[in-house]
């Protein structure tokens, strides 16, 4: 199963059990978001980057690429399924439009005093019941590594490269924090996800799914 769906769909149902049913048997015809999509591109969510990734002959999904950060954005729909769109700028969307909202490795992207207005904006796409799923790196738990058991990380200069990305992270984010904030600006029942030790990339990611 494509990596977007196939994480989306196991924490949703890890956090929501009761839901499972729910969940297995709607979730290919919700309408869903998938904000900073970079390459991992599926056709049957609507991808927002604010780079033009045209996919369509090509599967890329999983591959790294350098992006560059355009902030000149033309707003541009670019093919099915893809939308070339700032995502400071998801207002243009119309709100509650989506049944679920995925961004992974995303949030720490954003500029730290637009975090909480900008979660708002991508909340407020959300319909009542809907689910946000947000991943990205864990940066308590780097830090709490790097000056611990050193599991990970072996040195602090290994872990900085990590938490600034080469000048891309504007925010840093920890479960606590980041559960907290979401509560505050209106999704309900949010839960930390315990790490999933087969995802390749996990070591130092946190996951937190909500309801509106
Ligand atoms: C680390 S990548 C994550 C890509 C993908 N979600 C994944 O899990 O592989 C971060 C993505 O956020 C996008 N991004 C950064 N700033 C953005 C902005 N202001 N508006 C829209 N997308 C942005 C980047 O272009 C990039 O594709």
């Amino acid at each position: 199963m494509p990596f977007v769906n196939h994480y989306c769909k196991k924490y949703l149902i890890d956090a929501y059990p009761d839901q499972k049913d729910i969940i297995e048997n709607n979730f290919s015809s919700w309408y869903k978001l998938n904000v900073g999509c970079g390459t991992r591109l599926d056709n049957t969510w609507i991808n927002v980057d604010e780079l033009n990734l045209d996919l369509t002959d090509k599967n890329l999904e999983g591959e790294n690429i350098d992006y560059i950060n355009i902030h000149d954005v033309n707003n541009k729909f670019v093919s099915e399924g893809f939308l070339q769109l700032d995502f400071y700028k998801l207002d243009k969307l119309n709100c509650e439009l989506f049944d679920v909202i995925f961004s992974q490795h995303v949030v720490e992207h954003i500029m730290h005093d637009r975090v909480d207005q900008t979660l708002k904006t991508w909340i407020s796409l959300l319909k009542p019941g809907g689910y946000f799923y947000v991943c990205t790196p864990d940066f308590k738990f780097i830090i709490d590594d790097v000056y611990g058991e050193q599991k990970y990380f072996k040195t602090i200069d290994e872990a900085w490269v990590f938490i600034f990305n080469g000048g891309t992270h504007f925010s840093g984010h920890d479960p606590i924090n980041l559960k907290n904030r979401l509560l505050k600006l209106g999704l309900s029942n949010v839960k930390i996800l315990p790490r999933d030790e087969d995802k390749k990339e996990v070591m130092a990611e946190l996951v937190l799914v909500g309801v509106k």
